[in-house]
């Protein structure tokens, strides 16, 4: 193996430049050509590549977004795109890809893998989806964004005395209400793997009125349903006034927390161990704490585990 390339793809998520750094880094020190692949598959069916240098990734591990540009392709979802996308690899040299994203792009991964290209996942995506592994690269950092942001609204919510949703992204996953939910004291967490009912968050919220609280915090996941809506329905129910604040593409940008750097450089130096060792259709993770990899058919078909124990903590501790 003497050329790898990478790309990251799908969403982006704070700490996949540090993920580039470390695929690069590492390679260049084991004597690997690495290139890089611009606007995830897309770039690679068209050719956006440039070779990676030491000082290519210089400034980078602290910064949010991706260097190398991130995109849904449609295309590479084709077989005649895969072919377009395996003749580029092919007049590179690029012999193993890292592909940093999400499920979709692990997708995209396995379909390489299968027509002979040695392919690695890293998972990048602040949606913290994926069954295999217990974090993903950027979900950290989101739950800190979203901190900051429970922060500031229970300041102005307590002043007021009104409830203020927050909706939070995570596609069908609750994690990032869960997480920060807990983390930031709300009142109520509302997510797609728990369901809910209106007249509860509204007992809740009347019960916290009647003896003196003067916040009230509902997180809401994306992927449970429409916060206006909810808003409304609060309102009516119990005459609370009640504001929202979709916090949206916020939780994806930002400077990386440690937690995500130290992850993305760890999954990194381990996916060119592994095309080091001719290793192909390998996912990276994390479980208790330590870096593993396994199949990425197996990754793709684990189904994410609901923490139902944090959930019910969350509940217990907002009573
Ligand atoms: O997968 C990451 C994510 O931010 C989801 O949480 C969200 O539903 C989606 O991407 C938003 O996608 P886009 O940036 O294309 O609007």
């Amino acid at each position: 193996m003497r050329t790898i390339g990478v790309l990251t793809s799908g969403g982006d998520a704070p700490g996949m430049n540090a993920a580039i750094r470390a695929v690069v880094r590492a390679g260049i020190y084991h004597n690997l050509r690495i290139m890089g692949i611009e606007r995830g598959y897309n770039g690679l069916i068209n050719g956006e590549i440039k070779n990676m240098d030491l000082s290519s990734v210089a400034d980078i591990i602290h910064r949010g977004g991706t260097i190398l540009k991130t995109a849904r392709c449609e295309e590479f979802k084709t077989e005649e795109g895969r072919k377009k996308a395996l003749n580029v690899l092919k007049v590179f040299g690029i012999e193993g890809l890292v592909v940093i994203g999400g499920d979709g792009s692990f997708t995209g991964a396995q379909k390489l893998s299968h027509a002979g290209i040695r392919t690695i996942g890293i998972p990048g995506t602040i949606d913290n989806d994926l069954g295999y592994t217990d974090y993903t690269i950027g979900f950290d950092t989101a739950i800190n964004t979203v901190l900051e942001s429970i922060s500031k609204i229970r300041d102005t919510s307590a002043s007021h005395g009104r409830a203020n949703i927050i909706e939070v992204m995570g596609r069908h996953c609750g994690d990032i209400a869960l997480y920060a939910g807990l983390a930031g004291g709300a009142e109520s967490i509302i997510l797609p793997e728990e369901g809910f009912e209106t007249n509860k968050v509204c007992e809740k919220l009347i019960k916290g009125k009647m003896r003196g609280k003067l916040h009230s915090i509902i997180m809401l996941a994306e992927g449970i349903g429409n916060a206006f809506e909810l808003g409304k329905e609060i309102e009516e129910k119990t005459g609370i006034e009640t504001k929202v604040t979709v916090l949206g593409h916020i939780q994806r940008g930002g400077n990386p927390t440690a937690f995500d750097r130290v992850l993305a450089s760890k999954m990194g130096a381990r996916a060119v161990e592994l095309l080091l060792n001719n290793k192909s259709g390998r996912a990276i993770g994390m479980n208790s704490n330590k870096i593993i990899d396994i199949d990425i058919d197996e990754a793709l078909a684990k189904k994410k585990r609901f923490d139902k124990e944090m959930y019910q903590l969350a509940k217990q501790l907002s009573i």
